[in-house]
């Protein structure tokens, strides 16, 4: 699958009132992903995150700005990225294939291929024979896997992820990153992952995008200078706490910590 840039530049976003003022959620936006990139972005609730997803997604128009996948536009476009929305539910009357084949199924592809494709991989999304079970009969970390596979399965080179472990005990969510990161490198695509994690956020990026209370302006960048292929033991060093010290700093103070830098 070719790999793709995607840019986003100056974007704003108002949800139109209902004869009131409207609620701009995204004041400004700036933002570049490489191919292959893993950024998270990390943000109070309500500062406009999904927003941001939404647009990136082609479901929502911005009131002004530019979002742009190798320098074609796709504003408005949906289905151009890969979408695993906030609240992602699996069809319950569905089973795990063909939940997960939905995609190219409403894309119009050939549906033998897609259940092909997904049966190969079931194994590696820790869903092996549980293909014909339906999503009432799954654990809550199987559901959110069944729910990525899925969204993997849309073969998109951009992957956008909102708040994917948000429901998950510790423990799952754990085991969850260091699968993420191997799914990461095995498949090699570009994701954006929305957490309230700032531990999560350090653990799986290349760069943390720390976001300002609504509306959305970026408060900093935090590049992750540790090495790509980490191990869990390295959240346990000095460089990945200063990490998180920086996130948490932009975080709780994103004005202050914005003067501090300059
Ligand atoms: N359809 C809508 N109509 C009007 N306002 C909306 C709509 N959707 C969201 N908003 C407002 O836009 C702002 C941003 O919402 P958004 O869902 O993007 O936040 P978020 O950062 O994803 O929050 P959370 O972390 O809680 O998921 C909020 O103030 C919300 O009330
Ligand atoms: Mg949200």
């Amino acid at each position: 699958m070719a790999q793709a840039r995607l840019d986003i530049a100056n974007l704003r976003v108002t949800y139109a009132g209902n004869g009131q003022a409207g609620v701009t959620a995204i004041e400004k936006v700036d933002l570049t992903l490489e191919p292959n990139d893993f950024v998270s972005l990390i943000g109070p609730s309500g500062c406009g995150k999904s927003t941001l997803f939404n647009v990136i997604a082609g479901l929502q128009i911005p009131e002004s700005g530019a979002v742009a996948l190798d320098g074609g536009s796709i504003v408005g476009r949906p289905g151009c990225v890969a979408y695993m929305m906030q609240r992602d539910l699996l069809l319950p009357w569905r089973t795990v294939l063909e939940n997960v084949t939905l995609g190219p199924e409403l894309a119009g592809q050939p549906l033998a291929r897609a259940r092909d494709t997904a049966m190969t991989l079931l194994h590696r999304f820790g869903l092996e024979g549980f293909e014909n079970a339906y999503p009432a009969a799954l654990s809550g970390g199987m559901r959110q896997r069944a729910a990525l596979l899925r969204t993997i399965l849309c073969e998109r080179s951009v992957i956008l992820l909102d708040e994917p472990l948000g429901a998950l005990d510790a423990l799952t969510r754990a085991s969850m990153h260091e699968w993420l990161l191997g799914i990461q490198r095995e498949f090699q695509r570009t994701m954006i992952l929305i957490t309230h994690d700032p531990d999560e956020a350090v653990y799986l990026s290349d760069r943390v995008y720390v976001a300002s209370p609504r509306p959305m302006r970026i408060a900093g960048i935090v590049p992750i200078e540790l090495p790509r292929d980490r191990g869990r033991d390295v959240t346990l060093t000095p460089e990945f706490a200063e990490h998180k010290r920086q996130v948490l700093a932009l975080l709780h103070a994103p004005e202050r910590a914005r003067s501090a830098a300059a």
